[in-house]
């Protein structure tokens, strides 16, 4: 069993077989749920895990604690993900008190029934003690649901975060990998948290204040080293703001014209020196395309004009973008119309309110298949692309 600090113990499970997490996001390397004990004068478990984990975890939970028994279930967060498994624990351990606040109990009620009878309701920045230590709760409403409190524990700086500083992926071995953090974790951040960037910014100016050692996320890796690069992304993350002046063009092609105008668009970003990533929306992951839109800074969209509106997949991605605040970016047009082209006039009205963004003056209108005019378009859109 893992040892996180002296008294304090890792007992969560990793999920490897889950195909969609929130049924709808793909975990190729899964994911954690974890869960965290306290021993002390006290025991505090914090969290219980997903549905399916429930013995394992409640053998992780024995196997830490031997002849003795838990005195607190800090419920951090009422997901299922976390909560699933707090009327199990409960039947194991009836004499355990459920610590949480007046939103945690109500949301306990709505999945369970009345099943907690000694209850501990905490108040925002409320201490507990349990011996030596003390855990203090922040509340943390909306990161990611409106009950969520992270809990800090002084003397050995540990912050447990919920979902907050969590990441796709199951095992991250001894050394996290810092890139493939970044790129899972803004995945996993944009997709669940993107839109509460203002609750999230109220987060970090409350963890401003903590000497903070180890941040214990509900999933992924425990993190002990390079706090300054995880709190920076997320920083930059809940402001809206780019990670680098790259570009995303993301498209959807039916017949192959589309993304004949894209690959060109494309070669003339590179041939200016420009950074380009390209996602075909029909077959690339669309919560990474997602993630990838928040972390550059421009951003094409290319499709065709379909049932007198756009295709499908534009549609979704636009819808999740806006969903999730998009703002602060430079943003172009490719459209494609055999006979009454519509696509960019669509895109643009569903982006043109959102803040900060700039659109580039050139839009390529393409009537079913790339000419001379279009070509010349494209070199254009690039050209005022990389200039902003
Ligand atoms: Fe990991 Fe919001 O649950």
């Amino acid at each position: 069993m893992k040892i996180i600090k002296d008294g304090i113990y890792y007992v969560g499970v990793k999920d490897e077989q889950i195909d969609l997490f929130e049924g709808q996001y793909s975990v190729p390397d899964g994911i954690s749920y974890n869960s965290y004990l306290l021993l002390d004068a006290k025991v505090a478990v914090m969290d219980t895990v997903d549905a399916f984990f429930g013995e394992e975890w409640l053998n992780n939970i024995a196997e830490v604690l031997g002849e003795r028994t838990p005195d607190y279930l800090i419920v951090q967060h009422m997901e299922p993900d976390h909560s699933a498994n707090v009327k199990a624990f409960l039947e194991r351990y009836p004499t355990a008190a459920v610590v949480g606040n007046e939103k945690t109990f109500a949301m306990i009620n709505a999945f369970f029934g009345e099943v907690v009878t000694n209850k501990v309701v905490v108040k925002d920045g409320e201490t507990l003690s349990i011996g030596k230590r003390s855990l203090t709760f922040a509340f943390a409403p909306m990161v990611h649901w409106p009950e969520v409190m992270l809990t800090y524990e002084a003397t050995s700086g540990v912050l447990f975060s919920a979902d907050a500083f969590g990441t796709f992926g199951a095992d991250y071995g001894e050394k996290i990998d810092l890139e493939k953090w970044k790129s899972e974790g803004r995945r996993y951040y944009i997709g669940i948290v993107g839109k509460y960037g203002a609750q999230v910014q109220r987060v970090l100016q409350k963890a401003a204040a903590l000497d903070i050692k180890t941040i214990c996320p509900l999933h992924g890796p425990v993190l002990e080293e390079n706090l300054g690069f995880f709190i920076g992304l997320y920083d930059k993350w809940s402001r809206y703001e780019a990670e680098n002046e790259d570009v995303l063009i993301a498209y959807t092609s039916v017949y192959g014209n589309t993304k004949k105008a894209v690959e060109l668009l494309a070669e003339e970003i590179k041939k200016a020196g420009g950074s380009v990533t390209v996602r075909d929306l029909a077959r690339d992951d669309i919560s990474l395309a997602v993630a990838e839109a928040f972390e550059k800074k421009k951003i094409i969209f290319a499709t065709t004009t379909y049932n007198a509106d756009i295709f499908p997949f534009m549609r979704t991605f636009i819808e999740a973008l806006v969903e999730r605040n998009f703002k602060n970016r430079r943003v172009g047009f490719i459209e494609n119309g055999s006979w009454a082209p519509m696509a960019a006039k669509i895109m643009r009205g569903m982006l043109e309110k959102r803040e900060g963004l700039s659109f580039c003056e050139q839009t390529v209108t393409v009537r079913s298949a790339l000419n001379a005019a279009n070509e010349k378009e494209i070199a254009l859109l690039a050209k005022q692309l990389l200039e902003s």
